[in-house]
Formats: structure tokens, sequence, C-alpha cells
């Protein structure tokens, strides 16, 4: 359990609470790039830390994020006309560039300075792979760009989606370090989804229920080892790695591309999952990538034209008891994303955490905890810069293995968790 006061000191993201600082620390995922696929195209609401925010590319194809409302009288600049490099607000025509700086104010006389004077909040916005990042943190201490492997693979090798959920950024993070949760809740798309289905490593994962977890720390978060027995003498494990404050991945299966996520906060009681699939050393197959659109392994079947999942909470995501009787799910929900959401948002937006009952299969869980904890503290009362804002701590990679009983995880598995360019993953 945790208490109340650390439930909430590691929920709140907005601005001014620890968390939010902490976030602010960061580049991260702002919007997916085909959101905003030409220039001048419209612009797009951004809401990310409870921070309501516009984003638009102008004639130039620059990119700017900026506060969502015009500084004349405060109407959203999602009405904005995206023109003559920059937005223009249609009320009284204010019009501003990529940095949130007002360039024009047309009812002032020609040679008025006027608007060099009025300045929109902005943060940058930077194409990396399939996604525009931002940092919304202090100018100065703006680190360098982030280096995820998945982001910096050719295109033809990578693909990422997103999708909102209605619950706080960690509920749906600490499904993400959850390795014991898939012998159950997944166990059906082990067998049956194209992006998971026929590894070898899925034999183990089904036949032990009781998994023996070794959580290593690391410079930029942790490595959560989940153990289970293979043949004589051996042991198969899955490591997961966590790059605080929001990143984690899924140990492969197989050939299968690779995948994982990132949690970013809405606002404290919704969050956008954005998942995504890549393959070190090969271009995904058109199959592969038709998967990915379709929904299956960690991406989801979306509204057409929005973020919003297709089987979600109003529809009670279309569980279906009979598949479950048949054993083609285990909950009766369809689809591995769904399936984690939608037990994820059934604990509320924000889950009281004083209430819950840990066991040592949680201990990746409690360890995220401690080092975010300590790391928003760290910040908040000594202006430590935590871990992960290092570029160098997001060259991780996870990782499947059969190792020999008496093999510690990390001492075999260095190389195999550190990226190494156009080195395989390595998997079973
Ligand atoms: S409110 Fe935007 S120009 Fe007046
Ligand atoms: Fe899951």
């Amino acid at each position: 359990m945790l208490r109340k006061d650390i439930n909430e000191l590691l929920t709140q993201t907005g601005p001014g609470t620890a968390m939010g600082e902490l976030f602010r620390q960061y580049w991260m995922p702002a919007m997916l790039a085909e959101e905003l696929p030409e220039n001048d195209c419209p612009p797009v609401r951004v809401k990310l830390l409870s921070e309501r925010m516009v984003a638009f590319r102008d004639s130039e194809g620059r990119y700017g994020l900026m506060d969502e409302f015009c500084a004349h009288r405060g109407a959203s600049l999602w009405f904005g006309r995206n023109e003559g490099s920059g937005l223009r607000c249609p009320y009284h025509g204010w019009k501003y560039d990529v940095t949130g700086q007002c360039i024009e104010v047309p009812s002032e006389a020609d040679n008025s300075s006027f608007c060099e004077n009025v300045k929109l909040t902005s943060y940058p916005l930077v194409k990396i792979g399939d996604l525009l990042w931002t940092y919304m943190g202090d100018p100065a201490k703006k680190p360098p760009l982030p280096e995820f492997e998945f982001a910096h693979v050719p295109a033809e090798q990578t693909y990422t989606s997103k999708r909102v959920q209605q619950c706080n950024w960690l509920q749906a993070f600490e499904g993400g370090i959850d390795s014991s949760h898939v012998t159950f809740l997944h166990s059906g798309g082990l067998k049956t989804d194209p992006l998971f289905k026929g590894a070898k490593g899925n034999e183990y994962n089904m036949k032990d229920t009781k998994p023996f977890f070794e959580v290593a720390d690391t410079e930029g978060g942790l490595f959560v080892g989940a153990r289970r027995n293979a043949e004589d003498g051996t042991y198969y494990w899955r490591i997961t790695p966590w790059v605080m404050p929001n990143f984690t991945m899924v140990p492969p299966r197989g050939d299968h591309p690779v995948h994982g996520h990132f949690w970013v906060p809405i606002d404290d009681e919704n969050c956008w999952a954005y998942s995504f699939d890549y393959h070190p050393v090969r271009a995904l197959t058109e199959a592969e990538r038709q998967a990915m659109i379709d929904g299956h392994g960690v991406h989801s079947k979306n509204i057409p034209g929005t973020y919003r999942t297709a089987a979600n909470m109003d529809n009670d995501y279309l569980i279906d008891r009979e598949a479950q009787k048949r054993g083609e799910t285990y909950s009766g929900v369809a689809g591995i994303a769904m399936q984690d959401a939608s037990l994820q948002e059934s604990m509320g937006p924000i889950v009281d955490r004083t209430k819950e009952r840990l066991v040592p299969a949680d201990s990746g869980i409690i360890k995220a905890r401690q080092k975010l904890r300590k790391a928003v503290v760290a910040l908040r009362d000594e202006g430590v810069t935590p871990p992960g804002v290092n570029p160098e701590h997001h060259k991780v990679r996870s990782a499947a293995i059969v190792l020999p009983q008496a093999e510690s995880f990390l001492d075999a598995c260095r190389d195999a968790v550190t990226v190494q360019p156009g080195v395989r993953q390595t998997t079973v």
C-alpha cells in the first residue's frame, strides 16, 4: 500500500505539483507526427500535464506548441486560421508564430509595436521518428533530444499508435512493468494474436504461473526480471526495462517486433498510451504493419478519426462472456491493449493505493514507486536532475532469454538489455 499523501505526490502532475515538475524535466511524446500531416494543416488541441495547448505546423513546416487561448480575450486558437507562417485567431485577427510570439494585431496602427510585447507560453515541438516530442520545463535546463531506439530505427522498421486511457498515468504505467498478469489476462492473446503467438517463450510463460521477480536498479530506471521455470536446470527470464518516468518495454517473443509504451499524463484522470512496435534489424512485414493498424498486439482499434478506442468504458469494452467461456479470452475483453485498459480503468480514475495488498510478484511496482518518490523529492528539495533525463539512459532494450539456473540475469544480459544498433534483439 501507499500512504495517501504519497499516492497524491505520485499521481498529481499539473503545474506547480512536485510530480508535474519532475515530468517537466523530460522530452515527452506530445502527439503523433500524423496529426500534423502537412504545412498549414488544421491546428490540433493538445492537453498535457493539465495544460491546454494548441499545436500547428506553419507554412515553412515549423512545428509549434503553445497556450490554447488567445492573449486578447481568450478565444481558443483551435479555431485559428493557419496561414502565412502563423496561426491567426479568427475572433479579431491577432496572429502568432510557432514560438507563441504575437506578430500582428490588425486593430492597431500600422507603426504600432504593441504586439512585440505579447507572447503566449510555448514549448518546442520536434519530430523524431513517428512522434512529435516536447519539453515543457525551464528552457535553460533543456536536455539533449531523446535517444529511444524505436524512434531512431529507419521508418520501415517501426510503427507507433496512440489511444486515450481514462485513468491516471501511474495506474497505466504500473501495468507496463507488471509481468505477472500476462499468464492470466493475456493467455488468449499468447495463443492467437498475430504479433504474439508462436514463440517458444510463450510455453514457459503459460506453464509457470508463479514467476519469481528480481529487480535491478539502473542509472535511468529499473530492469524488472521475471523468472519462470524452463527445461531442467534452466530458467526463462523476461526482462522489462523502465526508463524514468514513463517509458516501458515489453520483453520480445520469437522474431516478432519488440513493443513498448510511453504513458503520458493528459491530466490527473486521463493519460495517453503511446504504443510502439519496432524490429531492430529488419523492416516490418506488410502483414505485421496491417496487424498493428488493425489493433492487434499492443495496439488498439480506435474510433475512426479519433484516438479513442472502439471498445471503451461506455460499451463495457464489448465484453464477450461466451468467448471467455470458450477460452478464447481470459477476461472476455478482446485485444491485449483493451484487456489492460479495461482493468486499469475499472480501478477508478485514481486508484486508492492505501487499500491495496501487495505481494512479492508486485516487487517491480514497489521499487518503481520508491524510485519515483525519491527522485520527486530530490528534485523538489535539492534540485537534483532525475534519472532518465540523460539520453544515454534511453538506450535500453527488453530481452527474453533462457539461462542456467546459477546465472544472474543482469550479468548474463548486459549486452542484451543495451541498444546495439544493427544487432538483433535477444529473444526466445
Ligand atoms: S480573442 Fe483572439 S483576437 Fe480577440
Ligand atoms: Fe498487459
